[in-house]
């Protein structure tokens, strides 16, 4: 089977996860190649045709050892006939625990046929300058990793008889699957001194949990913690106040700091 179309479908709020699938991509050295961004609430609102022939890469970061329920949301928006798939999670050198035995099953669910997964490290959404956890990854060597993946699953579609042959494709986890990110009703401050209210924070916020008036409010029961608002403020006016969240921090520091590889799935390496 031959691929013609590749398809990225993801959740990133902090880029980590899109750059990883856009690696992978540029392995599998396809000219068409589109996006379908559903981080943002106006990207997860647009119309998403159902997929037949194309190859479909499905990437979402790791939030307590589970999918984000938001990107588990804007997913179960998508429709597939048999779609080969590539099924990618990207963490924060913790652990990716269920995560992507989790995004295997619901594309399987959604109607796609994933041939090959992997696990990818990212810088940590929590990580901050006095407490870098993966700091600047996903860094070259990663990149390197995610081409190559791109190459080799090429190679494993060509050779597949037809894009409906099923592959069983194994991937560690458990089920019923355990984990997932704490309920804690809190999002990062403002530090209204260095504020500029120049807006940006409130377009990169996946759940609109950031209203543009003038003292830039948000609504803590929306914010997922995913972190984008503050790495993305160019005043440095954004901080975590909350001690649970400092707490997070340093433990991540201190405990994950460790390199951790991409482990890879369905492919011989
Ligand atoms: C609420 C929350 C929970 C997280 N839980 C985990 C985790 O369980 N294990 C881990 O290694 N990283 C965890 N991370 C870190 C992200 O998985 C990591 O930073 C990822 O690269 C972010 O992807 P993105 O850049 O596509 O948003 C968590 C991040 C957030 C915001
Ligand atoms: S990005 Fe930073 S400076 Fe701009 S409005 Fe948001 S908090 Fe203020
Ligand atoms: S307010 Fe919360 S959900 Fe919105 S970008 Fe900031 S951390 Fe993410």
């Amino acid at each position: 089977m031959e691929i013609k179309q590749v398809r990225l479908i993801y959740f990133s709020p902090t880029g980590t996860t899109q750059k990883i699938l856009e690696s992978i991509a540029k392995g599998i050295a396809v000219e068409d190649v589109k996006h379908i961004d559903l981080t943002f609430p106006a990207g997860a609102r647009q119309t998403i045709p159902p997929f037949s022939d194309e190859l479909a890469i499905i990437g979402a970061p790791v939030y307590g050892g589970r999918l984000p329920v938001d990107a588990i949301n804007r997913f179960k928006r998508i429709k597939a006939r048999n779609t080969a798939a590539v099924v990618i999670v990207v963490y924060g050198n913790r652990e990716f625990e269920d995560a992507l035995l989790e995004l295997k099953n619901l594309a399987i669910e959604l109607g796609f046929n994933p041939v090959a997964g992997g696990a990818f490290i990212g810088e940590h959404s929590f990580a901050t300058k006095d407490t870098p956890i993966a700091h600047g990854r996903p860094d070259r060597l990663d990149v390197r990793k995610a081409m190559d993946l791109g190459a080799r699953i090429k190679d494993k579609i060509t050779a597949l008889q037809s894009p409906d042959a099923r592959v069983d494709l194994e991937i560690p986890g458990r089920f019923p699957y355990e984990g997932g990110p704490r309920s804690l009703a809190v999002s990062p401050v403002i530090d209204k001194d260095l504020c500029t209210v120049c807006g940006t924070c409130a377009t990169v916020c996946p759940t609109a949990a950031i209203s543009m008036n003038e003292c830039m409010s948000h609504n803590s029961e929306l914010c997922i913690r995913c972190c984008a608002c503050i790495k993305i403020c160019p005043a440095g006016a954004r901080v975590w106040e909350d001690s649970t969240m400092k707490y997070f921090a340093n433990w991540l520091h201190e405990n994950c700091s460790a390199r951790k590889e991409p482990q890879i799935f369905g492919i011989d390496v």
